[in-house]
């Protein structure tokens, strides 16, 4: 299969295209930009303050995780709130544990970002019967109706951002070429991981179909290309297979992946199986801009991520905490997309941003989210 020698025209292409994909949620609400003027905590200390907000998060084995947590845990204090931050390393009854002890020890509202989406369903309904409300963070609660609201980013726009990345980047509306991709997708037991599919697939199908994109593998269904809880080794293991498997005689031209540990996996495949930087490295996607991850887009090792500015996410999150103690209303952009099984979740869905090397700086540093010297580092 020959490559294309993209120049100059891609550049421009690139750089013109990046934020494409990243308008507001379709809400006709204010959107948010990603800057650091948008991150100033709205909320100011009411009622509620002295109450105590138990925050459960998935895993701090990838940073952005951790970022949330740091996030919601100073936003939570600065207004007067006891917070008790709980991390379950993936594990899914150690996070029902975690829950069980949060209600047991009087939290006055839950926050949950899940390990399993479904895996909670008993767990919140003692907390319903308890009277404590819980918001759903960035993760769909499923199959539960004792969710009040749920704060997250436009999850199919980050699959859509992906793939008009991938799209503007090959110019594959246009292109004569045809190129190589294997996709790895994010966690079966995450709302998000498929809404990111549907929003990567309604970009890229066409591609798939009229050939100008191959998937030797084959594995093209989100069944065949799901990674259990998000495992960077499972997907460097997948990468291997597939490099072994099918691209003996032909070059790996695109990793569509879903999250930026997919990306270190992917890399460390590619340097096995040696793929060199600046020579023959496939344009490599990823998610949440991890600072290993933006060091990597300066290197060339990864080409692109979708920046989720935590610090937005939790000042919303927190403007719902505050309503449901103090029954006032929180700022809601979505009645119509989460629908868990149980209930449409109200939902305030932020705006995710592809950053890559053309605009990192604009974005990532100049909005205060790294800065120069941690990139460097
Ligand atoms: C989040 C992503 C993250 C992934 C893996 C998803 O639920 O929305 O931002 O990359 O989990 O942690």
């Amino acid at each position: 299969m020959k490559k294309k020698v993209l120049g100059l025209l891609l550049t421009a292409v690139m750089s013109m295209g990046l934020l494409i994909g990243c308008g507001p949620a379709d809400t006709g609400e204010p959107t948010d930009d990603g800057s650091a003027a948008a991150t100033t905590t709205e909320a100011k200390k009411g009622d509620s303050s002295g109450k105590k907000v138990a925050v459960a998060m998935p895993t701090q084995s990838s940073e952005r995780w951790i970022n949330d947590g740091s996030n919601m845990k100073e936003k939570l204090e600065a207004l007067g709130y006891e917070v008790d931050l709980q991390y379950a390393e993936d594990d899914v009854q150690a996070q029902v544990s975690q829950i069980e002890n949060m209600i047991a020890a009087g939290a006055d509202c839950l926050v949950i970002a899940a390990v399993d989406s479904s895996a909670l369903v008993n767990v919140e309904a003692q907390a319903k019967e308890a009277g404590i409300p819980i918001i759903a963070y960035d993760r769909l609660l499923m199959d539960t109706d004792a969710v009040s609201y749920y704060a997250t980013f436009d999850n199919k726009g980050v699959g859509t951002a992906i793939g008009k990345y991938i799209e503007e980047a090959k110019d594959l509306a246009n292109t004569d070429e045809t190129y190589t991709i294997e996709f790895f997708m994010g966690s079966p037991d995450d709302n998000n991981a498929v809404m990111l599919y549907n929003g990567l697939m309604e970009v890229l199908k066409p591609y798939l179909d009229n050939g100008t994109l191959v998937c030797k593998s084959g594995r093209t269904s989100f069944d065949d290309t799901c990674i259990l809880r998000w495992s960077q080794e499972t997907a460097q293991q997948n990468c291997e297979n597939y490099l072994t498997g099918f691209y003996s005689d032909e070059k790996l031209d695109i990793c569509a992946t879903a999250f930026d540990g997919f990306a270190y996996g992917c890399k460390a495949a590619l340097e096995g199986a040696g793929y060199k930087v600046g020579k023959d490295w496939p344009l490599i996607t990823g998610q949440d801009a991890e600072l290993m991850a933006t060091k990597n887009i300066i290197a060339g090792s990864q080409t692109m991520s979708i920046y989720k500015d935590t610090r937005l996410l939790a000042d919303k999150c927190v403007t719902m905490v505050q309503a449901v103690l103090e029954g006032s209303e929180p700022e809601i952009n979505d009645k119509e997309q989460y629908d868990n099984g149980k209930l449409v979740v109200p939902s305030y869905l932020c705006t995710p941003v592809a950053v890559d090397k053309d605009n990192y700086k604009e974005i990532i540093v100049d909005g205060g989210y790294y800065t120069e010297e941690q990139l460097a580092e």
